[in-house]
């Protein structure tokens, strides 16, 4: 709401309250312009040995919610419900100091370990043939990345032969004998984790991780050639070493199937609007690094594609270790999401594997507090895109009006992404609007078939930016409703901060 002031006749007579005007928006989406094919797993999540992310987290055999083999069910339920496609594990840090061998055999006999990563105590009750069991039954990929940082070349070679080779050697029969026969194949393996941070056990320059990563990747490959490999690019915490990714790929070669980057992002100076254009940071990155690895391609004619996964990504800004990284979640961070998955679908050509940072727990779209599973306000913008957006990502066409910040200027108050399913006809439009307190009202045109009447909107919103969920009370989740669309045009409100998905269906 404004206030106006009314002048009559040259004299103050009174002020009255109107309301806000309302900001205009149009949105142009043509099906037949596609720009990349969504990979499904860009809806990928992770699990690291750290707080109570797996042990207290999917992992808790004292729980009510325990299954026969101690996993909650309500967080496997919830991660279904997440369509999670791939889950990464087990770290993150904890990987660089983690050797495999103390988590296979009977589980009483593993030892106990000091784990440098998190300084705490590893008891490897959680170890390869639980994770990937688990992963199975979640119906995701399993993602391993393997030791780079403490580890040798023997370990890693090891590992994939006791995960993926039929028996008859002596790594997959200890797979048989610890009660697996069937090798679990698992496609996705990364060559260690943020090894360009000091903060890493093990950490290298770029040479040297680029040597060692090509030794590694070389002995995998070799035991098995289907499988596919993450090389580690820059971390969010990095900083003067922007041709790291340059000179690891150029080490890596065909080797390399993605390149890894890490994204954390929150409301480091307490100001929304900063907060929502620092959201434009990410896509540039993305450019950057395609850009780099299209060099690359070209100087060492690698026919084959490098894509670009990001292994991690996450709001994380209030909490360190003291907390156990026990992030608590609100509106302005489900947008934040929100927004970023927009980036993803949007350069969907070249990203092609994202993993939240982490399941549950830490930094996590879901807690549990006391013995209770509740979902974070940024389970719902993932839920949405991980239930509606495959198929082609479309290219769209946005006005909007602009805000500026102290950093950023002309940053559209509307984010959006557009996704189209070719055999299901349906067309998904994710719009976030960005302004704090208006609601915009949006022409939205198609220039390519008709859409039909009856479309369903879902929206993420809530009172207030700061507004968060907790054991009690869901104030931040998605409402469902049905709206009018038809023909080539219509006009949908998007009220203030809020994430909407629009699921049409193209006649
Ligand atoms: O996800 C938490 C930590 O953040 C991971 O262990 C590490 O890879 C990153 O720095």
């Amino acid at each position: 709401m404004k206030k106006y002031i009314v002048f009559i006749a040259g004299s103050i007579l009174c002020s009255v309250v109107l309301p806000a005007q309302t900001l205009k928006g149009r949105i142009k989406v043509d099906i037949e312009r596609t720009t990349g094919t969504i990979d499904s797993l860009l809806y990928g999540n992770f699990t690291e040995h750290l707080g109570r992310c797996i042990y207290g987290g999917i992992y808790d055999p004292a729980s009510s919610q325990a299954d026969q083999y101690g996993f909650r069910k309500d967080v496997l339920q919830a991660s279904k419900e997440l369509n999670t496609s791939i889950l990464r594990w087990p770290g993150g840090n904890f990987v660089s100091g983690y050797n495999w061998m103390d988590g296979i055999g009977p589980a009483a006999n593993r030892p106990r370990k000091k784990e440098l990563a998190w300084n705490t105590i590893e008891t490897n009750q959680v170890g390869t043939d639980e994770f990937l069991r688990y992963a199975e039954r979640m119906g995701a990929q399993p993602y391993i990345p393997v030791n780079l940082g403490t580890g040798t070349l023997d370990d890693a070679r090891n590992w994939v032969e006791y995960c993926n080779s039929d028996t008859g050697t002596y790594y997959a029969n200890l797979r048989a004998k610890n009660g697996r026969i069937a090798p679990y194949k698992v496609k996705y393996w990364s060559l260690g984790n943020e090894m360009d941070g000091w903060w890493q056990m093990g950490a290298k320059n770029a040479d040297d991780y680029g040597k060692y990563a090509l030794e590694a990747a070389k002995l995998m490959k070799w035991v098995d050639p289907s499988i596919k490999l993450t090389v580690c690019g820059l971390s969010t915490w990095s900083s003067g070493t922007p041709d790291w990714n340059r000179t690891v790929l150029s080490h890596l070669k065909g080797y390399a199937d993605y390149i890894a980057l890490h994204y954390y992002f929150g409301d480091r100076t307490n100001n929304y609007l900063e907060y929502m254009a620092s959201m434009q940071e990410p896509e540039k990155e993305i450019k950057q690094t395609e850009a780099i690895i299209n060099e690359v391609r070209f100087k060492h004619r690698i026919d084959k594609p490098i894509y670009i996964a990001f292994d991690e990504y996450n709001v994380w800004y209030r909490t360190g270790v003291e907390e156990k990284l026990e992030e608590k979640y609100n509106l302005q961070d489900a947008l934040a999401i929100a927004t970023f998955l927009n980036t993803l679908i949007r350069n969907a050509h070249i990203v092609k594997m994202a993993n939240i940072a982490q399941l549950v727990n830490v930094i996590a779209p879901m807690m549990i507090t006391d013995d209770k599973l509740w979902k974070q306000t940024i389970y719902y913008p993932l839920q949405l895109f991980a239930s509606h957006c495959y198929g082609e990502s479309v290219n769209t066409f946005v006005q909007s009006d602009t805000f500026n910040t102290q950093r950023s200027k002309g940053i559209p108050y509307l984010d959006v992404s557009c996704t189209y399913q070719q055999e299901k006809q349906a067309l998904v439009i994710n719009v976030v609007n960005r302004h704090p307190s208006q609601a915009i009202e949006t022409t939205i045109e198609s220039q390519f078939g008709t859409l039909a009447k009856k479309a369903t909107a879902y929206e993420v919103n809530g009172s207030h930016l700061k507004e968060e969920n907790s054991v009690t009370q869901q104030k931040v989740k998605t409402v469902e409703r049905s709206f009018d669309a038809g023909g080539k045009q219509f006009t949908y409100t998007f009220p203030p901060h809020s994430f909407t998905q629009l699921v049409l269906s193209v006649k």
